[in-house]
Formats: structure tokens, sequence, C-alpha cells
């Protein structure tokens, strides 16, 4: 079977997924982390896998950049292939003086520029939350493993390059997060009756101009999925 854009078998895909935004992460999380992985998609070059995660049947999926892509793609793994539990792992900005680049955030809930929202729930605001279950299996996890985590709202933007007044505000207002994806994934997933939450890496300080190296962007990007995949052991 085939939906517009995915280009896979019925069972292909396992109920629980991760999902970067880059095509080269998603074959990069199958090749180092996954066992017995096959590659199930390449339309478009949005590269999908499925293997085993200590014994675990787990997916990874990219959805590209923004709204538009990654929630067609949560919506037809949802309504086509049964998938259940997404784990967003990207990269996200920062504004805090306390969140350090390479640190992990947790979108418990999202804010948006976007009209996504808006569009679908007739111009109501409604509120984009992560799902309690996978966001308090993280939680758990990183505080076992003593990893360092904020976790808080995010806000997913439509422009990569926010101008400066709205940047004011997100630190105002305590976001933890910058990105481009969460607040209309969370909105999918729940239209849907399926559960997501993303856990972000913080690439870049907006504020104080500073980004991540690519070296260490592999470092933090590992840490990043070993909690999301110990994570979808537990959920
Ligand atoms: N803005 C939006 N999305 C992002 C950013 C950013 O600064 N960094 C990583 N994803």
């Amino acid at each position: 079977m085939s939906t517009f854009h995915i280009n896979s078998k019925k069972n292909d895909f396992s109920d629980t997924i991760l999902m970067p935004g880059d095509p080269i992460r998603a074959k990069y999380i199958a090749e180092n982390y996954l066992n017995n992985f096959k590659q199930i998609n390449k339309t478009r070059l949005m590269l999908a896998y499925t293997g085993y995660y200590k014994d675990k049947k787990i997916s990874v999926m990219s959805h590209g950049i923004g709204i538009p892509s990654a929630t067609l793609y949560v919506r037809e793994l949802i309504t086509e292939y049964n998938v259940k539990k997404i784990i967003r792992i990207g990269t996200c900005g920062a504004v805090r003086d306390d969140i350090k680049l390479r640190d992990i955030v947790i979108g418990l809930g999202a804010s948006t520029d976007s009209k996504f929202n808006r569009i679908r729930f007739q111009n109501h605001d409604y509120a984009a939350i992560s799902d309690f279950n996978i966001a308090y299996n993280a939680f758990l996890l990183a505080k076992k493993i003593n990893l360092k985590i904020h976790i808080g709202n995010f806000f997913t933007t439509d422009s990569f390059y926010t101008d400066q007044n709205m940047l004011d505000i997100l630190k105002k207002y305590n976001i933890v997060g910058i990105d481009m994806e969460t607040a209309g994934i969370y909105s999918v997933a729940s239209e849907f009756k399926a559960q997501a939450l993303s856990i972000c890496t913080v690439s870049d300080h907006i504020s104080k101009k500073e980004s991540v190296s690519s070296k260490d962007r592999e470092s933090s990007f590992n840490e990043m999925i070993a909690l999301s995949l110990e994570t979808a052991l537990l959920i």
C-alpha cells in the first residue's frame, strides 16, 4: 500500500516511532542504534526504517522542516500505518539565560505563530500539549540517569529567523525551545488519538548568537537519541 507521501507496506511500521527532521539523522539512528533494521520508505528521500532496540520494534522516520511537512507525515503514519506513539527528536533554538547550548529540552506544550491549529480549531486557541505518559517517563528517566533537562512551553514558528521583539517576548514567557513542528504534531496526534512528545537539543542560543559546532551536534544528538529510545521502551 501507499499513501500520498509514504510508500511502505501496511505492517512495515512499529506503533512507536522516533522522528528527526533530517533524513540523514533517521539513517544515522537506524545504523547506530537499531538491530535487524530495514529501510521501509524513500519517497522524496524522507527515509524511514524499522528495526529493534533491545527487543522492542521501533521505527524511525524523518519529517522534514515545518508544520506542513511534519504533520502530513504524522497524520499518514497514524491513520494509515497504525502508529500510536511519536517522539520527535530534533534541534531547537533557545532564548533563556539558564538554558545552554546542547541542553535537552522537552516540550510539555507548544505555542505557535502558525495558523495551522486555529484553522483546524475554528479560530479558537488550541492548547497544543504533549502526551503526559511519554513526558512523565522521559522525565523520570532523565532524573534517574542524572541528565539535565528543561521541561516547558515550546514556541513553534513558521519563520526560522525570528525578530528581536518576538525573542524578547519568548524569553519573558519562559519558552524553553523554539522549533518549527511541535505545535502541529501535538494537535494532529490528539485529533487522531495518538501520543506525541518532542525532545530536542539546543542547537542555537538565539539571544546570545551562539550555535553548536557540527562535531558537538553529534554528541548532544546521541544523548537525546538514548533518552528517546529508553523512553520508548517504557511507553
Ligand atoms: N528557530 C526555529 N527552529 C529552530 C531553531 C531556531 O532558532 N533552531 C533549531 N530549530
